[in-house]
């Protein structure tokens, strides 16, 4: 997949921060849309827009804190207004596939106590059918690696996530997370894929995002276009 356009991920983060009212409970995604949006929050907020953010991953609480945005967590704040992420693929009914960053459980749950998500991508993103361009990350417990890949085995090709040194990646709740790429090419039913797969014992998370997405917001020609589900 090619690099997104930075002039592309400013615009959709242009347009994603006119969502934002002062006083907002806001969660914050993890990856390059997410980074340019909260890099866009920063300086909003450096200008006196007063938000609190909860971010989906240790990096994106980072860049918040060190761009003045204040941070939070669950235990002060029991619902967030809106929540602003990235995304692997989109379909046309806007359900997702995430977690290439490999942070999908904790933005599972902040967009999934979010009134709103609003999802942020380039043209890339837009796919026919779940699987066409990007595996399905699937976030184990360690312990159970072996029995859960033996058993993804029969439903597609099986990548253990390594680091680029080459050991084994480690989500930031410390899971791995296997990428499974569907032996047909694309996932023909990905719902009934994704209750089999957490149905496995030791499975966490899967990448697979139903009837979540509010707004897809997609940065083109340093403009951005909302997509709403058909
Ligand atoms: C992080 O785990 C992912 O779900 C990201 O939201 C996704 O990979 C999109 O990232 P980019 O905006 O960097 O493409």
């Amino acid at each position: 997949m090619s690099e997104p356009s930075p002039t592309d991920l400013e615009a959709v983060a242009e347009r994603a921060i006119a969502e934002v009212r002062p006083g907002m409970k806001l969660g914050l995604g993890t990856g390059r849309a997410a980074e340019a949006f909260i890099r866009r929050l920063g300086k909003a907020a450096a200008q006196g827009l007063d938000v609190v953010g909860i971010p989906t991953s240790e990096r994106s609480d980072a860049l918040a804190r060190e761009l003045g945005i204040r941070v939070t967590s669950f235990e002060h704040v029991p619902r967030l207004d809106l929540a602003f992420d990235g995304a692997d693929e989109v379909a046309s009914d806007l359900s997702l596939v995430k977690g290439k960053g490999g942070a999908m459980l904790r933005e599972r749950v902040v967009a999934a106590l979010a009134e709103r998500f609003i999802v942020l991508v380039t043209p890339d993103k837009l796919v026919g059918a779940l699987g066409e361009k990007c595996p399905l990350p699937v976030e184990v417990v360690p312990f159970a690696l072996v029995p859960v890949r033996r058993r993804l085995e029969q439903l597609g090709t099986v990548a253990l996530r390594v680091t680029s040194a080459g050991s084994p990646y480690r989500t930031d709740n410390g899971n791995a997370v296997l990428d499974v790429s569907p032996a047909s090419g694309t996932w023909s039913a990905p719902r009934e894929s994704d209750a089999l797969i957490r149905a496995l014992p030791g499975v966490v998370d899967t990448g697979f995002f139903f009837a979540m997405a509010s707004l897809v917001l997609v940065g083109e020609g340093g403009a951005a276009r909302e997509v709403r589900a058909r």
